[in-house]
């Protein structure tokens, strides 16, 4: 299977466009050695022909006019993207779809909540009926493993996240990890048995989470935090990360020790917060990710599974 990361950062991209502290400040001054970033979004792929559009970011069409797999062909008007799967409803990986409404019937994978959302709260649904066709297809946790049928070779697993739905869902502050707000995905690629497991919103762990994690060769998972109040020493904000959805790095109980179990697979952070100060190549925190062994996804890794 191949993986491409077309976006490595949470809500707001790194820079933000509205952000001149920490980082984006650095940023748009030249003193950082980090790199920017678009919003959250990854493709997969068995064949290297039929890809799995996996969330779609607001920067879609920055993403896939950088990333040759996803380019118009063989026919006129034409895509490599055979199939589109939505993890949650939030803005930053579903209001690409607006932009993808020029296409072809798009053929959509989502829980049931996911498309409520998207038909209510954030009605993309019922909008892009009139510009093109959504086919849409239920994940169902009763049922978590699912093929694509225009991507062979790859088998889904849904796994149940306790994470948080989007501001505007009615199930903001009601949160249940049975109803199917917030998933995360363990992919096996049928011909080689490699298996990828994708997080990138996972508010805390639980059984589903660790079994995905033990069977997975390569996890890419929540990186939105280094620090539970991380939004606060920013002055950006008031919000926990945990209030967010997201699980921090730091300390007991973070991230960085859950990966700690285990040492022999490849563990890479993605959907990773403006205000994240492993951002910074220079930065201690960084420098404590990458003794732990742990990577930091960046746009355009590439990997092969
Ligand atoms: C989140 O995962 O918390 C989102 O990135 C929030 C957002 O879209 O702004
Ligand atoms: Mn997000």
């Amino acid at each position: 299977m191949r993986v491409h990361v077309l976006g490595s950062a949470a809500g707001g991209g790194f820079p933000q466009w509205n952000c001149n502290s920490g980082n984006n400040q650095r940023l748009h001054e030249g003193t950082t050695r980090a790199q920017a970033r678009t919003q959250s979004s990854i493709t997969v792929s068995a064949d290297g022909e039929r890809w799995v559009l996996i969330n779609v970011s607001p920067d879609v069409r920055q993403q896939v006019i950088g990333f040759p797999g996803l380019r118009p062909a063989p026919g006129t008007r034409e895509t490599g993207i055979a199939a589109i799967v939505l993890i949650d409803s939030q803005i930053d990986h579903t209001a690409g779809l607006l932009v993808l409404r020029e296409g072809a019937p798009l053929n959509v994978w989502s829980t049931e909540p996911v498309r409520e959302d998207l038909s209510t709260g954030l009605p993309l649904f019922k909008l892009l009926e009139h510009y093109c066709t959504v086919n849409w297809n239920e994940i169902s946790l009763q049922q978590p493993e699912f093929r694509i049928p225009q991507a062979p070779g790859l088998a889904f697993r849904a796994i149940q996240l306790e994470s948080a739905a989007p501001p505007y869902s009615p199930h903001r502050n009601d949160p249940d990890p049975n109803r199917g707000d917030n998933i995360g995905l363990l992919i096996t690629d049928e011909r080689t048995g490699g298996k990828l497991f994708y997080a990138p919103g996972l508010g805390k762990t639980g059984p589903g989470v660790a079994d995905a994690m033990a069977a997975a060769d390569c996890m890419l998972v929540d990186g939105s935090f280094f620090y539970e109040d991380e939004m606060v020493r920013m002055s950006v904000g008031t919000k926990p990360a945990s209030a967010m959805g997201h699980l921090r790095q730091s300390g007991p109980g973070g991230m960085l020790e859950l990966l700690g179990d285990y040492p022999d697979k490849r563990r890479v952070l993605i959907h990773i917060n403006n205000t994240n100060p492993i951002l910074d190549p220079d930065s201690p925190e960084r420098a404590e990710v990458e003794a732990a062994g742990v990577e930091v996804a960046y746009d355009g890794l590439d990997i092969e599974l």
